[in-house]
């Protein structure tokens, strides 16, 4: 059954807060820097998720191994830097997300960068308009804890993925972990410039596993168990900047992990 693009399932606030908070712009500290040129691009990468952090990288290039020539859908692909990750390795792509801010940024970047995807559209990832069964991997980094129904988004993964498919779900915010401590006794997110999104919902790891009803789970990951800079000014970004993100990043790795606030799944669809 295709579901048609509805406003039911449509958060208005979340999609108005993404359309003019694309992920990326809170990096440009170059006012010289236009917006969607090549310099920008280049400009923010560093600060990017494939980039960022190299687990990221490396589990495109583990993903893209498998899934050359065949079809992988992102959701909430902001400016497209994961999917261009996996043009660049041979894998067929149809880029989306909610705002129609982020699909421009990201035709822009693929134009830039020479690329040719399938598709890059607007799709709420709440009611996606493919048919069942469409492709062969849905890669989503960062986004369906921000969708206002985490359960429906998964849901609707595995109702466009082929038998067998895989869903690469990267991030969810996780509890108990440094930023849920920060963000449940602080109200403070802390992650972006200005106001946070409209929502970023937290679970344990059995809550996560739990809504992978009709997958297999293969992986699972602890991750961004370093504290990074933040672009905030005020009191509690002091105490973050200079109190708790030095001391957090001098612990060992095991101990960090613990407190790691996001969890990655891969799940193969049954
Ligand atoms: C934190 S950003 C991550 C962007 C990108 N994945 C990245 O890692 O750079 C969250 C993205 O999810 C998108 N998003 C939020 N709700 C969505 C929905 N219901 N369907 C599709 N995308 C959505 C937002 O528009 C935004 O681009």
């Amino acid at each position: 059954m295709v579901r048609m693009q509805s406003q039911d399932t449509m958060r208005k606030d979340v999609r108005d807060y993404w359309n003019t908070h694309p992920l990326g712009l809170q990096y440009v500290t170059d006012a010289n820097i236009e917006v969607g040129s090549p310099e920008f691009f280049a400009h923010i990468r560093p600060w990017m998720n494939p980039f960022k952090f190299d687990w990221i990288m490396d589990r495109i290039d583990r993903e893209a191994a498998g899934l050359r020539g065949k079809h992988l859908l992102e959701i909430g692909c902001g400016m497209g830097f994961d999917s261009l990750e996996f043009l660049k390795r041979g894998v067929r792509v149809t880029a989306t997300d909610l705002t129609p801010a982020a699909v421009e940024f990201a035709k822009r970047h693929f134009e830039i960068e020479g690329v040719e995807p399938e598709d890059v559209r607007v799709e709420n990832g709440l009611a996606l308009s493919f048919p069942d069964e469409t492709f062969d991997a849905v890669w989503s980094n960062g986004v369906l804890h921000a969708t206002g129904d985490t359960a429906l988004a998964i849901r609707e993964v595995r109702r466009v993925l082929k038998p067998g498919g895989r869903a690469i779900i990267s991030h969810f915010y996780r509890k108990p972990s440094w930023m849920w401590t920060l963000h449940r006794f602080g109200r403070e997110n802390i992650e972006y410039q200005e106001e946070d999104p409209p929502v970023n919902e937290f679970y344990s790891e059995s809550e996560i596993e739990a809504m992978f009803e009709g997958f297999e789970i293969i992986e699972t990951a602890r991750e961004h168990h370093r504290a990074l800079p933040v672009r905030r000014d005020g009191l509690k970004a002091a105490l973050y900047s200079y109190g708790f993100k030095p001391i957090y990043n001098l612990l060992p790795d095991p101990i960090a992990r613990r407190l790691a606030y996001k969890y990655s799944v891969t799940a193969v669809r049954i």
